[in-house]
């Protein structure tokens, strides 16, 4: 059996695919790869490993590989998928929940401080030579005690966040989710809030969810308008929930207070955007899952979901859809 990888990934998800027998060809080049290479090298192979959300898992490609006897993805997040299509052809797909959330509530966490005290900035301004003259009532940040925690999509990330934030900051929480998660309301004293009341209410907002139809483009302006002067919004999801737009006009107008993202959009974000010369703003490049823990726990689930899918059986981690 063959497996082609469309990154260098740890080494012990490596050595889990080798152990059980599988040739795995990696593609080691520091480029994200052409659709038609991926395609190409796929129907060369029994397997797809793919890695990141880069690649376009749709339903062309996957009519096209439709020998693929599994797509297993080095991700949590699947709105690279058309799940669907792949139910249809019966190519089941693996993804790699729960190992990153530690990692990237930690990431949300970061960005939450971050934004509080306009480090990032601050770290910028030394670097150009600018730590002048200290005066009490300049660069002046906000804390976070008791401030309301809204979360967008309370999933395992989001309850993590909540529980850090519960524990260093005191922060009551409240969510919005399509459905209740009533065991992190009574973990965390979480309250669902309609969506409307999720923005107006949130001290700190941070998006949780995934990218779909549903939620591509929903915290835009009219968003924007309904959260308070004072707020932070963050986004470590999908750069596709937000209209990156509409959020540095906010910020400017003071719709807002400040800003931290993992995620943009598009990724990567232009070097001179605005935002990134904001102080209240925190922008990071796509790390939510960069740990060695993390990245480990993700290789080693993606090498699992590929090995079962590989023999026939059902995936560890299978994307629902
Ligand atoms: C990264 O963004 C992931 O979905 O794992
Ligand atoms: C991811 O693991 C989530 O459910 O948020």
């Amino acid at each position: 059996m063959k497996a082609f990888i469309t990154r260098q990934i740890p080494e012990v998800g490596l050595q889990l695919l080798r152990a059980a027998g599988i040739t795995v060809t990696a593609h080691t080049e520091k480029r994200e790869l052409s659709r038609e290479e991926l395609t190409n090298a796929c129907l060369q192979h029994d397997a797809l490993l793919s890695v990141g959300g880069g690649n376009k898992i749709d339903a062309e490609f996957l009519n096209t590989c439709r020998h693929l006897k599994v797509v297993s993805l080095m991700a949590v997040g699947y709105d690279n998928v058309d799940v669907d299509a792949a139910k249809q052809l019966n190519i089941p797909i693996g993804h790699t929940p729960g190992v990153l959330s530690n990692a990237t509530a930690d990431t949300a966490f970061l960005l939450m401080l971050a934004v509080s005290r306009k480090a990032f900035y601050l770290h910028n301004t030394i670097a150009r030579g600018e730590w002048g003259f200290f005066e009490p009532t300049k660069n002046l940040g906000m804390e976070l005690n008791g401030r309301t925690l809204g979360i967008f999509g309370l999933g395992k990330i989001g309850a993590t966040l909540a529980r850090k934030c519960r524990g260093a900051y005191d922060m009551p929480v409240i969510y919005h989710n399509r459905g209740r998660n009533e065991a992190a309301e009574r973990e965390l004293g979480a309250e669902w809030v309609p969506f409307d009341e999720l923005l107006h209410r949130s001290d700190v907002l941070s998006l949780h969810a995934a990218l779909t139809p549903e939620t591509k483009g929903l915290f835009d302006e009219n968003a924007f308008a309904k959260m308070k002067p004072s707020s932070i919004f963050i986004n470590t999801a999908r750069g596709g929930m937000h209209n990156e737009l509409h959020l540095l006009k906010a910020l400017q107008e003071g719709r807002i207070w400040g800003a931290g993202l993992d995620v943009t959009n598009p990724e990567p974000m232009d070097p001179d955007h605005p935002l990134l010369q904001m102080p209240n703003v925190a922008v990071l490049p796509h790390i939510g899952s960069a740990t060695v823990e993390a990245r480990n726990g993700m290789a080693v689930i993606a090498a699992q979901n590929l090995i079962a899918g590989l023999k026939g059986e059902p995936l560890p981690h299978a994307v629902k859809g």
